[in-house]
């Protein structure tokens, strides 16, 4: 498996302190520009920018022979790339984003205490109150799981990330929206639809649901404004999601239980979901109309087209 990992993202914010502020808040750890989790501390690079945007992805792959391979790729798709540093720098000119590949072996997460569930049939947890009841604080996220771009130019995208980087490709929704993964995650980058380029969301993942539940109540009711969708539990990927929005106009995501995909051979991906019908499977049966059209959108245009001129 030559890309293995979805290592990190660098995102541009125009008030960096408030990004840095927000993952203090959530429970991630670091400081300044550099922020991630327990296990993977160095998920999340905040840069200044005149607007919100995603600046960088960051992968992992095997070993310095699929850098090379990778290269070659690329250049066959004339995607601009070079090997720098023991790394692979690649720039995606539709959607102003720069790709760093490096090798390296997979970080494996500590695994957590498991929290005893009754069930019917199956109670596992006697004379003991919930855990989720007892802790002292909330369970922070455990990694940066995946993000997801909005864009006008799908089908250059997918071809950039399926037959230049090397994404897989986990199921894809009728040739408007593709699910792609560099992990055993369902998903780690996905495609869809939108006017302009922009980071539609990232999302990161917690140990189960009540963890997401928890931190996104707390969350929420400290910023009640900043609910965007959710709680519910998607169709394509089947994580349990609650999406919201950090401050700088970012929505993010807390998600747990994705399916994961150990072996490309074990799992058949479904080209054509249909549009409707496979946002949630409880809850809200579609997204509201600000997940697709976010009300900072005309002001990311104008960003672009001050710095890009289009
Ligand atoms: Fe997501």
């Amino acid at each position: 498996m030559p890309l293995h990992s979805f290592k990190g993202i660098k995102i541009g914010v125009p008030n960096p302190a408030d990004l840095a502020d927000f993952y203090a808040e959530i429970g991630l750890q670091g400081e300044g520009e550099h922020w991630g989790t327990r296990d993977l501390p160095q998920q999340i690079e905040i840069c200044e920018s005149p607007y919100r945007q995603l600046r960088e992805i960051r992968l992992a792959c095997t070993d310095d022979a699929d850098l090379h391979v990778t290269a070659g790729r690329l250049d066959a798709l004339g995607i601009a790339c070079e090997l720098r540093a023991g790394a692979l720098l690649a720039h995606d000119p539709l959607n102003h984003l720069d790709i760093a590949i490096e090798p390296g072996p997979p970080v494996e997460l500590q695994q957590q205490p498991a929290r005893s569930d009754n069930q019917p049939g199956d109670r596992a947890r006697h004379n003991a109150r919930a855990e989720v009841v007892t802790e002292a604080s909330p369970r922070p996220p455990r990694r940066l799981g995946h993000a997801v771009i909005g864009t006008p130019h799908i089908e250059p995208t997918r071809k950039l990330f399926v037959e230049g980087l090397g994404f897989r490709l986990s199921d894809a929704i009728s040739g408007l929206a593709f699910f792609l993964r560099c992990s055993p995650d369902h998903h780690n980058f996905l495609i869809q639809p939108g006017q302009i380029p922009y980071l539609n969301h990232y999302a990161f993942e917690h140990d189960d649901v009540d963890a997401v539940a928890r931190a996104a109540t707390l969350y929420l009711e400290r910023h009640p404004e900043r609910q965007i969708a959710g709680p519910g539990r998607h169709v394509i990927g089947s994580n349990v999601f609650w999406y919201m929005k950090d401050p700088c106009g970012n929505y993010f995501e807390f998600f747990t239980d994705m399916d994961c995909i150990e072996r490309d051979d074990s799992w058949q991906a479904r080209p054509d979901w249909p549009l409707e019908g496979n946002w949630s499977i409880w809850g809200d049966p579609e997204p509201p109309e600000v997940f697709f059209q976010p009300d900072d959108i005309d002001e990311i245009a104008a960003g672009q087209r001050e710095e890009y001129g289009s």
